[in-house]
C-alpha cells in the first residue's frame, strides 16, 4: 500500500507538472483528490490492512495528500502569474509610434473672415441681425432711395422672383428692415449672401456674401464713421493699417465714400498686391440719407446716422493673398485645409 501511495504521488506529480491550464490542473485535482479519486480510494481500501499499520498509512497518505495539494496550488499560481506576464508581453503599447493623423474639419475663409468682423463690431457694442434673402423691390431699392431708372433695378442686373419680389442685391435693405423696426438707438451689423446677375470668373460671383453696418442715434456725424470703420481696419488688417475716404454716391448716403486701407503688405509703398497704389479698397460707406430716415418713420432732424458695407469674398481674398473667387466656391480640400 505504501508503494500504491508513492505510485500515486509520482502519477500525480508527472500530471500537475504537464499541466497547461487551471482546467487542466482542476482535471488532476479530481482524478487524484477528487470524491471519486485514486488517492481516496485507496484511503477506501484501509480497512484491509493491519490495526498496527493504519495509523502508519493513514498518516503517510495524508502527507501525500497535503503535499499534492500544496503543489497543485503552487502550479496553479505559477499559471496565473505565466498568463498575467504573456498578457502584459502581447498586449504591450508603444506609446512613442506617432498617432494616426485625423481628419478635422477647417472653416471656411469667408466664415473666418466673417466670424472675425462679427467679433470686432460686437467688440464695439454691435448688435448682428439678419434679414431674408428673398426681399421686396421695395426694401432692396424703394426705401433705399434709388430712383425709379436707376440701372442696378434692371433684370439684366438682379434677379427677379416677380415684379416686386428678388433676391437681394445688397444686404443694405437689413437697414431698412432694422429701422422700421425699431426706434434710434441702433447700433448692428448684419452678414449676408447677396445676388447678382453676373457671369463667375476670376472676381465676379452671381452669390456672394457682405457686411452691412449701421449706426442711428442723436449727433452722429462722419468722425464717428470714420473713427469705427479705422478702429475695425486696424483690427481686421493690422495695427499699422491707414484708412482713407474718398468720395462716392450711393442713393441711401449722403455723403458717400468708398473706403481703402492701407496695403497690408507693402504698407502703403506700393507693390505688386496694391498694384502699385498702396492702398486697397474694401468697402463702400457715408451719412444715411435723409429720404431713407423718414422713409422708416425716423425723424432726419433728431437724429443722424452713418452705414457701411463690405464684401467679405474681397476681404477673404486680400487677406489670404487668393488670386481667383472661384477657389472660394469649389470646396477643394487641398485649398480649405490651409486655413
Ligand atoms: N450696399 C452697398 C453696395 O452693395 C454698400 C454700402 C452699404 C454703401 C452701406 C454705403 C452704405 O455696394
Amino acid at each position: 500500500m505504501r508503494e500504491q501511495l508513492e505510485n500515486i504521488k509520482k502519477l500525480a506529480s508527472d500530471d500537475i507538472q504537464s499541466s497547461r491550464s487551471d482546467a487542466e490542473l482542476d482535471a488532476v485535482r479530481v482524478k487524484y483528490l477528487g470524491k471519486k479519486g485514486l488517492l481516496t480510494g485507496i484511503l477506501r481500501g484501509m480497512g484491509q490492512i493491519s490495526p498496527e499499520e493504519r495509523p502508519v498509512i493513514g498518516a503517510l497518505a495524508n502527507t501525500v495528500r497535503e503535499e499534492l495539494e500544496k503543489y497543485i496550488e503552487e502550479k496553479s499560481l505559477f499559471l496565473r502569474e505565466k498568463e498575467l506576464s504573456e498578457k502584459l508581453e502581447n498586449e504591450k503599447l508603444d506609446v512613442t509610434l506617432p498617432a494616426k493623423k485625423k481628419n478635422i474639419g477647417k472653416l471656411h475663409p469667408i466664415s473666418l473672415v466673417e466670424n472675425r468682423m462679427r467679433e470686432i463690431f460686437i467688440g464695439m457694442g454691435f448688435e448682428v441681425v439678419e434679414g431674408p434673402e428673398v426681399e421686396s423691390a421695395y426694401n432692396n431699392f424703394d426705401a433705399l432711395n434709388a430712383p425709379a431708372d436707376h440701372p442696378s433695378r434692371d433684370y439684366t442686373d438682379t434677379f427677379y422672383i416677380s415684379t416686386d419680389i428678388l433676391l437681394r442685391t445688397q444686404t443694405s435693405p437689413v437697414q431698412i428692415r432694422a429701422m422700421q423696426k425699431k426706434k434710434p438707438p441702433i447700433r448692428i451689423i448684419s452678414p449676408g449672401r447677396v445676388y447678382r446677375v453676373d457671369e463667375l470668373d476670376s472676381t465676379h460671383s452671381p452669390v456672394f456674401h457682405q457686411l452691412e453696418g449701421l449706426v442711428i442715434d442723436k449727433n452722429i456725424n462722419m468722425g464717428d464713421l470714420k473713427g469705427t470703420l479705422a478702429l475695425f481696419a486696424r483690427a481686421m488688417f493690422g495695427e499699422r493699417t491707414k484708412t482713407r475716404f474718398r468720395p462716392h454716391n450711393f442713393p441711401f448716403t449722403e455723403p458717400s465714400a468708398e473706403v481703402d486701407v492701407s496695403c497690408f503688405v507693402c504698407g502703403g509703398k506700393g507693390c505688386r498686391f496694391c498694384k502699385s497704389e498702396g492702398w486697397i479698397e474694401i468697402l463702400g460707406a457715408g451719412m444715411v440719407h435723409p429720404n431713407v430716415l423718414s422713409g422708416c418713420g425716423i425723424d432726419p432732424e433728431v437724429y443722424t446716422g452713418f452705414a457701411f458695407g463690405v464684401g467679405l469674398e474681397r476681404v477673404a481674398l486680400l487677406k489670404y493673398n487668393i488670386d481667383d473667387l472661384r477657389l472660394l466656391y469649389e470646396n477643394d480640400i487641398r485649398f480649405l485645409e490651409q486655413f
